[in-house]
């Protein structure tokens, strides 16, 4: 049937809550009204909250990284991302060095197209910045609707470091074109310091990926954060840093909000729920990601800055590797392929740990993992919210039902899971994806290629 109706949920959009049905044709919302009755399917949502679908802007769905590739491919990873109650992600399209941009763009397109669950798009990697590459940039942003782009302060073994005068004239870029500056912000050369004075024979055998944080200290990640703002600052750019794990750097990017500079963080939920006592395990290599997992004191600045509204959104980060591919690290802590799977658990984890034990309030929820993500990367309000017109990109969260983090009972290519045994509040009842039901009771129930790419605008404020 054509036509559906949520009946009877709280719904939660752009900052309110209230009760209401809503009806769903042709792929969009057409009504938010109270006590719809018409001929449709109705889904019922009685003691449950409506939110608009998840939205994770930090992907790396089948990613040649490390020597390997991440295991949760464009069809397993948007099908996970539907059981978790996320509707639209964002993978990144990395340019090679001394190829094109949009080579890199168009290669990550074939690969996903037709094979993801959801609707998707992409941020472009630079690697190799010179002036075809920004010509392309240009294009991107006019023809494909690519308005983030991707710039990494490490990574040089990979060939994807930039450095400080790259990071300038991107910045200087952003302020015509009208695109945001993703930053992977840890310094290359505290990094190298650290290493070298860590990475000795003696050390591997005692410490082993206890190393990972021996040398990852803060300083590592915040430095580097601090200087990106302060280049963001004198060139009036806009930069969004992915991924922070220190409490510092949560606190930089709350004062670069204070004073209202072009400036917005993200952090994930490893880096919320998860310290450095991850590394003392047997296991703990499973645990290595980048930057890595922190500690204690971290966890609780970051619950903090996302609370008082400083950090703008929780993504992910996931980039899967199974117990076979992280164990290519034989012994030696820079060999790990770094990464972690998330997808699927964002939702319940952050619901349960910050609105469940009052961090923040369910609308806070919502902005943190819908409506700031669709803002600040150009989808709002086609996605983000709920309203009349907007896709019916719709999670109906059943926020009574208790239970503990099982991989097995995961989607994800993963044979373990960094949040295993953690207890969650909630399972994401209904998941629709442009009307399309693709998510039952945590179980995939759509069809691979229903999901489409987006084209997105160029930067919107929150
Ligand atoms: O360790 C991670 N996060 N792997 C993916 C690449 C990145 O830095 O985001
Ligand atoms: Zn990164
Ligand atoms: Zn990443």
């Amino acid at each position: 049937m054509n036509r559906k109706i949520i009946k009877n949920g709280t719904i939660v959009s752009d900052n309110k809550i209230f009760k209401s049905d809503i009806e769903i044709k042709n792929e969009k919302i057409v009504a938010i009204n109270k006590n719809i009755k018409l001929d449709a399917e109705i889904f019922d949502a009685s003691n449950m909250f409506v939110f608009p679908g998840g939205i994770d802007v930090h992907v790396h769905f089948q990613l040649p990284f490390c020597g390997t590739v991440s295991k949760d491919d464009f069809e397993n990873g948007s099908k996970a991302a539907a059981c978790g109650g996320v509707t639209f992600f964002i993978d990144f399209a990395i340019q090679k060095k001394g190829s094109s941009l949009i080579e890199a763009f168009q290669t990550r397109r074939k690969q996903a197209d037709g094979k993801v669950a959801i609707d998707y798009s992409l941020h472009c990697g630079i690697t190799d910045w010179n002036e075809k590459t920004r010509k392309q940039m240009n294009q991107l942003i006019k023809n494909e609707g690519v308005s983030s782009f991707k710039v990494f302060m490490i990574y040089r073994r990979e060939g994807w470091i930039a450095d400080d005068k790259i990071l300038y004239d991107l910045l200087t870029q952003t302020t015509k074109n009208g695109s945001i500056i993703m930053l992977h912000a840890e310094s290359d050369l505290l990094l190298d310091y650290f290493i070298e004075k860590y990475k000795t024979p003696l050390n591997m055998k005692k410490y082993g990926a206890y190393l990972h944080t021996l040398t990852r200290p803060c300083i590592t990640e915040y430095e580097a954060i601090q200087r990106a703002t302060t280049l963001a600052k004198e060139t009036k750019g806009r930069l969004y840093v992915v991924h922070i794990s220190s409490k510092e750097g949560g606190e930089i990017i709350a004062n670069a909000r204070k004073q209202k500079l072009n400036v917005w963080g993200e952090t994930c939920p490893h880096y919320l729920l998860l310290n450095d006592n991850v590394f003392k395990r047997k296991d703990g290599h499973l645990f290595a990601t980048c930057p890595q997992i922190k500690k204690k004191h971290d966890n609780d600045g970051l619950w903090q800055s996302l609370s008082k509204g400083y950090l703008n959104v929780v993504s992910t980060d996931t980039c899967t590797f199974d117990r076979q591919q992280k164990a290519l690290w034989k012994g030696d802590f820079t060999k790990i392929p770094f990464g972690l799977p998330g997808v699927e658990t964002l939702i319940p984890l952050l619901f349960s740990y910050g609105v469940k034990r009052k961090r923040f309030s369910v609308t806070k929820f919502v902005e943190l993992i819908s409506t700031n993500p669709a803002k600040l990367f150009g989808v709002y309000p086609k996605k983000g919210c709920l309203k009349v017109n907007s896709d019916a990109d719709i999670l109906v969260y059943d926020p009574t039902p208790k239970r503990k983090i099982n991989y097995k009972d995961l989607q994800t290519n993963c044979d373990f899971s960094p949040f295993q045994g953690f207890e969650v509040e909630g399972l994401a009842r209904y998941v629709f994806s442009r009307g399309n039901l693709v998510a039952k009771d945590g179980k995939f129930v759509g069809n691979i290629g229903w999901g489409r790419f987006v084209k997105r605008k160029p930067f919107g404020k929150i």
